[in-house]
């Protein structure tokens, strides 16, 4: 088939390698000629493990083409897959304005007979809004639908491979069958359904595991007021396949492009249809406490922050990937120099991306250097090489030998042998 995606971001790159490697002919459109210019010579717009040598070898065959303009990337196109970002408007709700745009430069170009479907995370109602638009410009016969991503960055390779499911929302026959030939190949059970709760499928599926996150971390802190500890608490939840393991555990909260921007979107979407989501607004609560709660930690253990040398382990959102995005530790530096710390942070990807957002941020090439002559460590991102440096070297660089371990990443006893004061959240 041919497929044309739009918006080369995390799930449109993915995507679009994924179709590509599945034998489709594959357009992947995006509006900044430079990104364009880049993935011509194979070179990696952002880092994700194996994307960026798929995408070169895919380049090279000619099964993925990069576009930067609508009427190549359109005419031939079957199934449109519109993958640009919905950032978050300062009111919390989605701002659709790439959505939109998308639309209009389909719409010029658009043959008949093809799907237009959504995989950005979009309100409900989005797709039937596309639809509008772009018949307001042409006079084929075109169909929508939406299908919602859920790959992970750090995982999006295996994550788009082997999808758990693969949601399609359609309200057409024409489209459902266009929809399930070309993921046919893939694994995972197939839910289809209408545009609409389609659309919701994707909000309910991120607050949820957003809200997973936030009652582990009340779990937490009630850990700390009854001295119970939240690791064994979550495997012995975790355990029960109702509950299952996963997203349990403990920490400062999540960050990244997409729960923290989806929960507020979920949470305006129910505003605006008069729907008081009580839940969701507490799991948002939650989470930005959590921060606070861990602040309030590094203030107990130091005092006053002013001159205090603070060494920091991560600055990404998560593992895995150079995303700084509503990244907790970032939003912990901010704090800690605003106090008056002296900062130096070590992270195995993000240290580029965290320096445009903090310019002032001394950043380490090697994680032993954040040791030196330190008042304190902060672990703030969980990449496991974390766990196997060497800390019984780190603690004779250390001024204080005391680490507070924000993601619960190493083992506390044995920090604790190694003779560091270890303080960690819930244990
Ligand atoms: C998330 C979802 O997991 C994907 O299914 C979805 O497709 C994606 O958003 C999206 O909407 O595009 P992602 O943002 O890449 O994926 O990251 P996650 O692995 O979900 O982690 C999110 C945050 O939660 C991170 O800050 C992580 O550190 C935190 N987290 C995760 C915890 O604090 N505890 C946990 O147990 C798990």
């Amino acid at each position: 088939m041919n497929i044309t995606i739009i918006g080369a971001g995390y799930v449109g790159l993915t995507s679009a390698a994924l179709f590509a490697k599945l034998g489709h002919k594959v357009r992947i459109l995006e509006k900044d000629a430079q990104k364009v210019a880049r993935l011509k010579i194979g070179k990696a717009l952002f880092y994700e493990p194996g994307l960026d040598l798929l995408i070169s070898s895919l380049i090279r065959s000619g099964a993925l083409v990069p576009i930067d303009d609508y009427a190549d990337a359109i005419v031939k196109a079957e199934v449109i897959f519109i993958c640009v970002g919905t950032p978050p408007r300062k009111n919390g709700q989605a701002d659709l304005s790439q959505i939109f745009s998308a639309a209009q430069g389909i719409a010029c170009y658009i043959k008949n007979g093809a799907v237009v479907a959504i995989k950005s995370t979009v309100p409900v109602g989005t797709a039937e809004r596309v639809k509008k638009i772009i018949q307001r410009k042409s006079l084929v016969h075109f169909e929508m639908a939406s299908c919602p991503e859920f790959l992970r960055e750090g995982s999006a390779l295996a994550d788009t491979q082997k999808p758990d499911r693969v949601v399609i929302g359609v309200n057409s026959e024409h489209a459902r069958k266009v929809l399930i030939k070309l993921h046919e190949k893939l694994p995972g059970e197939r839910v289809v359904t209408d545009l609409r709760t389609a659309e919701i499928i994707k909000y309910a599926s991120n607050a949820f595991l957003a809200t997973k996150i936030s009652f582990i971390n009340e779990i937490a802190n009630l850990c700390e007021a009854v001295k119970a500890n939240v690791d064994d608490v979550a495997l012995g939840m975790g355990l029960d396949p109702r509950i299952g393991k996963a997203f349990l555990k403990a920490g400062i909260g999540y960050g990244g492009s997409c729960f923290p921007k989806d929960t507020r979107a979920l949470n305006s979407m129910a505003k605006t249809h008069y729907y008081d989501f009580k839940l969701l607004k507490a799991v948002i609560e939650v989470n930005q406490l959590q921060r606070k709660i861990f602040m309030e930690k590094v203030r107990t253990a130091l005092g006053s922050l002013r001159g205090k040398k603070i060494g920091v382990l991560g600055l990404a959102f998560k593992n895995n990937t150079d995303d700084v995005r509503e990244s907790a530790a970032l939003e912990i530096i901010k704090e800690l120099l605003k106090k008056g710390a002296r900062v130096t942070a070590y992270d195995p990807q993000a240290a580029s991306n965290a320096k445009k957002v903090i310019p002032k941020l001394i950043v380490a090439k090697k994680p032993g250097e954040v040791a030196n002559n330190a008042d304190v460590i902060l672990i703030l991102t969980e990449w496991p090489e974390f766990r196997t440096l060497r800390w019984d070297v780190f603690k004779k660089k250390m001024h204080r030998p005391l680490i507070l371990d924000g993601r619960n990443l190493l083992d506390q006893k044995t920090m604790l042998a190694l003779g560091f004061e270890y303080i960690s959240m819930g244990r």
